[in-house]
């Protein structure tokens, strides 16, 4: 046994000197290089590391080159075709950086392709942080298995507008939800020994004129929402690295800002990771340095210069950045990748279980499919009866969202060649065609029309016992939709099937919410999102009842944008795709108009009933509950309630926890602080307990620049949606500055389940 456990860690060291690129000689022990060994902590490692890099070794890390091909870029020897690539520092035994791309898997080189989680949004609407584990541990595993060690993923912007271009990238609303499931995400990631990014650093919330657009907020307003979905996520996922990102806060570019890098960030929030540019993003060097930037990303192919070479190197030199500076952002990142295993287990070229990976794609998009309509129990669908499948290219597969996070299967893309041509296409699908899933369920008759010819797809839907009727919305990176509504005359389509048969089922995918002036009209409304690897499975088997639709909505759904808290987007659009802008694009975002009121708060506090509220979503069954009882247990605000599944199937609840704080002002409106998700058959109970997290019990006090919990009474309400409920009662708190009598955060449970 002891000679095979020594040949076996000898082996392991050797490919691993192998894969560095060093020599056995060089590598004698950890002697010489003791930050490699790996009983020491990250800080310990980063330090040693650091004294013995030279000035050009510290200025190599600091700065990455384009990884890829485009933009004019000659790719380095050693990249990977991807987002990012630093050189191997082979002397200390430092492997290449690598980067890749994003949060829903690996995306590039497009060619080799990888498996597509379906949206954020989905994951965000399972609300089960587990799920999201799960869902970052794939990718971060395909990721390591084709040589990368930083993955670019993370996006926690809050949705604050339905036609955000980047929507289906993001969680959500809501700060709770988007940062319990972005963390978990960013864990899984991490998990399989790569540094995850969270990003994008903050309120890029729009993306028309990204570069140059201020978005406008109160310091306190921003803590409470998009700032505190980055901090929950933060301290649940632990990123290793914190991507700045293009637009200006208060009209201070993101990556010179130093109350968001340094006073927020990096003191407030004791971050000890690195904060890296996003690509094109640097104004500066010494500004930057100073305002905590820590690493610059592409400057060579997006910024107007490398402001972190010789800029910087002359701004030391003139005394404006100290040399202790620079030593901070080396020992920042050298930290990071110390503490990911980035080092330890250095990522290499394996094989990938692809069929393994679409499973757990196709059970993301199974938890996160939203129900919103289904009237008279039309579904689920039974094998007996005839279908007519429409639209929305379902015969040969499911949308993906477009700019830098899409995903192209390996097996390639299903419907090659719609625009746009270039940036930020091309427009990709997942070779998961629903009609061929449809078709393997279906004893009646099944048959398909593209929807070009409505009234073709009329005529075949009325000699059909149902249709189900596929419509999209492509939203990419780089623009935003001007308007909710569906492109290329969908709803004349959708309108005009339903007339021919009222059993009708609408399968959106999208970027989020649309209009849907046909609502009334038709049957059922699955929300898929963009749907993943296995998007076409994970619908039919929602639509046939063999997984229980159980997503619940992560953002409000708007009636129009009338609702919103502001109607246009100036400029918003994009001419290749048939979306010409309208107007300019404005330099100022306000978003002080609902402040930290965002999505369902803004609709509490204005009175407005959206078209669906956040939280709401539909079953195959139902649900009710009883003995809701909030209390006090050493500081914690706990609510117990009885959740009993009242229909005829098995099925799955997200029973939700809102909390309103006394006092007017922000905080006077519901917030999200906790949630169970419970899967329960017919006639089942479970007596569930939710925690509700002390981060939401809190309003930030800027004038003492502190988080202070305001005495008095507070309203807890069990939510079927952020506007049903079901239960409600009070418990009176004495005020308190965080977190002096509050559990530590991560301590509490979200949710603690039994059943009868
Ligand atoms: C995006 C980032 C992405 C980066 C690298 C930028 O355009 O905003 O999200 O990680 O490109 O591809």
């Amino acid at each position: 046994m002891t000679v095979h456990k020594t040949s076996t860690a000898f082996f392991i060291s050797m490919a691993m000197l192998a894969c560095f690129g060093v020599s056995a000689a060089g590598a004698a022990s950890n002697m010489t290089r003791p930050w490699l060994n790996p009983k020491l902590s990250p800080d310990q490692r980063a330090t040693l590391a650091l004294k013995a890099m030279t000035q050009d070794e510290k200025f190599q890390l600091i700065s990455i080159q384009f990884g890829d091909t485009e933009n004019g870029h000659t790719m380095s020897p050693g990249a990977l075709g991807s987002a990012g690539y630093g050189p191997a520092i082979q002397r200390l035994g430092l492997p290449a950086i690598q980067e890749s791309d994003a949060g829903l898997g690996v995306a590039k080189p497009l060619k080799l392709g990888a498996t597509a989680l379906p949206s954020g949004l989905a994951t965000a609407a399972s609300f089960d942080p587990a799920l999201a584990y799960a869902g970052g541990a794939m990718i971060g595993g395909e990721a390591h298995r084709r040589g990368f060690n930083v993955m670019l993923a993370g996006g926690v912007d809050l949705v604050r507008d339905p036609r955000n271009g980047r929507n289906f990238e993001y969680a959500g609303e809501d700060p709770l939800l988007a940062g319990l499931i972005v963390g978990n995400a960013i864990a899984g990631i991490q998990s399989q020994h790569l540094v995850s990014t969270i990003k994008h650093f903050a309120l890029n919330s729009l993306e028309t004129a990204r570069t140059t657009l201020s978005a406008d907020i109160a310091p306190a307003a921003a803590r409470e929402s998009d700032l505190l979905a980055f901090e929950i996520a933060i301290d649940t996922g632990h990123p290793g690295a914190v991507m700045c990102s293009y637009n200006r806060l208060n009209s201070v570019y993101t990556c010179e800002n130093d109350w968001l890098l340094n006073t927020v960030l990096k003191h407030d929030w004791h971050y000890p990771g690195f904060v890296m540019s996003d690509w094109g993003a640097v104004h500066s060097a010494a500004k930057s340095a100073l305002a905590g930037l820590d690493q610059e990303s592409a400057g060579e192919t997006f910024d107007k210069e490398v402001y972190f070479d010789q800029p910087l190197r002359a701004a030391v030199a003139a005394g404006q950045v100290p040399q202790a500076r620079i030593d901070d952002m080396v020992r920042r990142i050298l930290r990071s990748l110390f503490a990911d295993g980035v080092i330890d287990h250095p990522a290499q070229q394996a094989p990938i279980d692809f069929a393994a990976d679409r499973k757990v794609a196709q059970r993301a998009e199974e938890a996160g499919a939203v129900l919103l309509r289904n009237k008279d129990a039309l579904l689920p669908l039974s094998a007996a009866q005839s279908v007519a499948v429409i639209g929305g290219h379902a015969d040969k597969g499911v949308l993906t969202g477009g700019g830098s996070s899409a995903v192209q299967s390996p097996e390639g893309n299903a419907v090659p060649g719609l625009p746009p041509a270039a940036w930020p296409g091309p427009r990709i699908y997942q070779p998961s065609a629903p009609l061929a899933a449809i078709m393997q369920r279906a004893h009646g008759k099944v048959s398909y029309a593209d929807g070009k010819d409505v009234a073709a797809a009329a005529r075949l839907a009325a000699h059909s016992t149902v249709a189900v009727v596929f419509v999209e919305q492509w939203a990419a990176e780089s623009f935003d939709l001007p308007h909710m509504t569906l492109p290329d005359d969908q709803d004349a389509l959708v309108a005009a099937v339903a007339r021919a048969n009222p059993h009708t089922i609408v399968v959106l995918e999208n970027n989020g919410p649309v209009a849907m002036p046909w609502l009334d009209q038709v049957g059922a409304v699955l929300e898929a999102w963009y749907p993943g690897a296995a998007g076409g499975e994970a619908i039919a088997r929602l639509l046939y009842g063999e997984a229980d639709p159980a997503g619940r909505l992560p953002v409000s759904w708007p009636r129009n944008e009338a609702q919103l808290p502001r109607p246009q987007i100036p400029g918003a659009g994009l001419a290749s795709i048939g979306l010409p802008p309208q107007g300019q694009p404005a330099e100022h975002v306000d978003y002080n108009i609902e402040g930290a009121d965002v999505g369902y708060r803004w609709y509490q506090r204005k009175g407005i009933e959206p078209l669906f509220p956040f939280g709401y979503g539909l079953g195959y069954t139902h649900f009710a509950y009883s003995n809701f009882k909030p209390s006090l247990d050493h500081g914690r605000v706990v609510a117990t309630f009885t959740v009993t599944n009242r229909g005829p199937r098995k099925g799955i609840d997200v029973p939700q926890l809102y909390a309103t704080l006394p006092g007017s002002g922000s905080g006077s409106v519901r917030r999200l602080a906790g949630w169970c998700r419970v899967s329960l058959k017919p006639g089942q109970s479970a007596h569930l307990e939710v925690v509700a997290d002390p981060r939401l019990l809190t309003n930030f006090d800027d004038a003492h620049q502190r988080w202070l919990r305001p005495a008095g009474s507070y309203l807890l309400q069990l939510g079927h949606s952020a506007t049903a409920f079901q239960g409600q009662g009070a418990v009176t708190l004495a005020q308190a500055e965080w977190p002096s009598d509050a559990p530590p955060v991560g301590a509490s449970q979200p949710c603690l389940a039994s059943r009868d």
